[in-house]
């Protein structure tokens, strides 16, 4: 049985006080949640991980939206996972779409990542998805298919098994246009049945999230699906009301 996940990808949002206010806020919807067998979670900006982590409960999962696979060394702007690891965040966004499209970040990076976040006893939440051209070609499968492959390639089943997949199609973020559930669940029961072939039994372990517009009045959706784990997150999980209506609907 897989455990439920909400996770909420602040972006390139929220000062510090606004992290902070965020944090003292979501006490009673952690506890509901975990009550409820959920995990829930949310990815600020480097310099909001902090205040996050000192200020909500210790329940929240605090990720980082990127890591740099290297140690330390002459790599201006860069984080390092010793960095992310001293301040308590143990969770990374990766190969969020954004990053693909602005930072050039490739599967080929993601997989570099991915092998030194586990190395380092991590979770990578390793992102995925087609751009609206390809959905329409019809070849979101090939497409989503080369990324998991690429990205997830030399693991261990044992590796992969801590490995959460999300789910993204480009279409659907921040457009409001999200992918109905019947779209995200055949990719997202497409997706598990690559992850069986590389990676056997394995891949029924493997939280499989959806992103792209989700919302307190659709999440309920798509958690009705039998491949869809939980939600990844992006504008509703950035008001507390919002927030709660989220894990509402997860629980529903
Ligand atoms: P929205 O929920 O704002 O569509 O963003 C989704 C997303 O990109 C989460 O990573």
């Amino acid at each position: 049985m897989r455990k439920k996940l909400l996770l909420g990808n602040w972006k390139m949002n929220k000062t510090r006080p606004e992290a902070k206010e965020f944090a003292q806020g979501c006490g009673e919807m952690v506890e509901y949640a975990v009550k409820h067998g959920i995990d829930v979670g949310v990815a600020p900006t480097f310099v909001c991980l902090c205040p996050v982590i000192k200020h909500a409960p210790k329940e929240l999962i605090v990720a980082a939206q990127n890591v740099n696979e290297h140690p330390s060394g002459a790599y201006t702007g860069e984080i390092s996972i010793p960095m992310l690891q001293e301040i308590g965040v143990e969770w990374c966004i990766l190969g969020h779409s954004e990053r693909r499209e602005y930072n050039g970040e490739t599967s080929e990076a993601c997989n570099l990542k991915i092998k030194a976040l586990l190395a380092a006893n991590m979770i990578p939440v390793y992102c995925c998805g087609e751009s609206l051209a390809t959905f329409e070609a019809g070849k979101t499968k090939e497409f989503v298919e080369e990324q998991i492959r690429t990205g997830l390639k030399d693991l261990t089943a044992e590796e992969a098994a801590k490995v959460v997949i999300a789910y993204e199609p480009i279409w659907a973020i921040g457009t409001g246009k999200s992918a109905t559930k019947e779209i995200a669940e055949d990719t997202i029961g497409y997706i598990r049945s690559v992850l069986r072939d590389m990676f056997g039994e394995a891949a029924e372990t493997i939280r499989i999230l959806y992103g792209g517009s989700v919302k307190p009045n659709n999440i309920a959706e798509y958690m009705s699906q039998p491949d869809i784990d939980g939600a990844l997150v992006g504008g509703a999980s950035l008001t507390l009301d919002s927030y709660r209506g989220l894990i509402e609907g997860l629980v529903a």
